[in-house]
């Protein structure tokens, strides 16, 4: 286990360790993903942002603020939906083209939100939600391989940790969707994901995080309505009090992003930073679960493209 404090300390000494870093962020608009872009910020005296997301109007201030925090920094903001595959695949030579032939070291994704109304097919024929949680992030991850540094590293923020057993007939929930099976399913899939992909490339880093219950308001954010409002200015503020808070976890996440521990190999991450493997991952590795589930996602990339 690592304290805050400890990981805080680590991050402050990366001004003489790595005075320069290339980094990819999604999901980094909001909450988790954008307390690490500002811990990122922070803390590397020279850092390169690329940052993929919805509305560059809506981030406008905290791309200025970014600037603010490191006038040293280049910060990039890429428009884009990364629930689509097809856009995915518009965006990986417009950020390859804002490399402008560097190497990324790091891939930060936490794109998410709770599916709270069900299955919800996209144009794509996926859940949205799934392929916002797990396809994309996959699709994503395999697109920008080809750009990454040899020793860099992917972490996903979602649920590393929490991995149990699949729907395994269904692995896209088509008939078997309900709101906790969708988180595990997708949980699962991405750290088997990592296997794969840390199996291939040995020499870098693939971390599967669960950050806790953080002070974001994901929840309010993924109902709609009254109930979205009643969530947003009723329980959260509550809740609020007891849970982590955003800056601290996005701390903890720069730091697996650049503590040696994590540099090679895939890595399921709980809370406080603990390397876990659940009874049930255990068997699917054992078992040739991590080949299967990536067959199941190229398959679920072709069909998704082909629409
Ligand atoms: N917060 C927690 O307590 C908690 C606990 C366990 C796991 N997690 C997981 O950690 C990850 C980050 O959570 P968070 O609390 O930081 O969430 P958040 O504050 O709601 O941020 C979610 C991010 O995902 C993006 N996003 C949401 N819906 C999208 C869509 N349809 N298409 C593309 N992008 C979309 C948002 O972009 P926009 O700005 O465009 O909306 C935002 O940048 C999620 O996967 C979540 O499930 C969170």
């Amino acid at each position: 286990m690592v304290s805050v404090r400890e990981v805080v300390s680590a991050n402050a000494a990366l001004k003489s360790s790595h005075e320069q870093l290339t980094a990819v962020f999604t999901g980094a608009t909001k909450g988790i993903g954008l307390a690490t872009l500002q811990a990122f910020a922070k803390h590397v005296p020279k850092p390169t942002a690329i940052i993929v997301g919805r509305s560059q109007k809506s981030f406008e201030h905290d791309l200025q603020k970014l600037k603010s925090i490191n006038p040293n920094g280049t910060f990039i903001f890429i428009e884009g939906d990364v629930s689509s595959m097809k856009k995915i695949d518009t965006l990986t030579p417009i950020i390859k083209t804002h490399l402008n032939g560097a190497k990324i070291d790091l891939l930060y994704m936490s794109q998410g939100y709770l599916p709270v109304y069900g299955r919800q097919e996209n144009a794509e024929g996926l859940d949205n939600g799934n392929a916002v949680r797990y396809y994309g992030r996959v699709r994503l991850a395999q697109n920008l391989l080809p750009l990454m540094s040899k020793t860099g590293r992917m972490i996903s923020i979602m649920a590393g940790t929490q991995e149990g057993k699949l729907i395994e007939h269904d692995l896209e929930l088509k008939q078997n969707f309900a709101f906790v099976q969708a988180l595990t399913q997708a949980a699962t899939m991405q750290t088997l994901s990592w296997d794969y992909l840390a199996a291939q490339n040995p020499e870098m880093g693939f971390v599967h995080v669960y950050p806790g219950v953080v002070n974001t308001g994901l929840l309010g954010r993924s109902a709609t309505g009254l109930l979205s409002w009643f969530i947003t200015w009723f329980v959260e503020p509550v809740v609020s009090l007891f849970i982590l808070q955003p800056k601290d976890v996005g701390e903890r996440m720069l730091y697996y992003g650049t503590t040696a521990e994590f540099g090679k190999g895939s890595w399921a991450l709980d809370d406080k930073g603990v390397p876990q493997e659940t009874a049930q991952l255990k068997e699917y590795r054992q078992t040739g679960w991590a080949e299967k589930v990536w067959e199941h996602t190229q398959k679920t990339f072709e069909e998704a493209l082909s629409r």
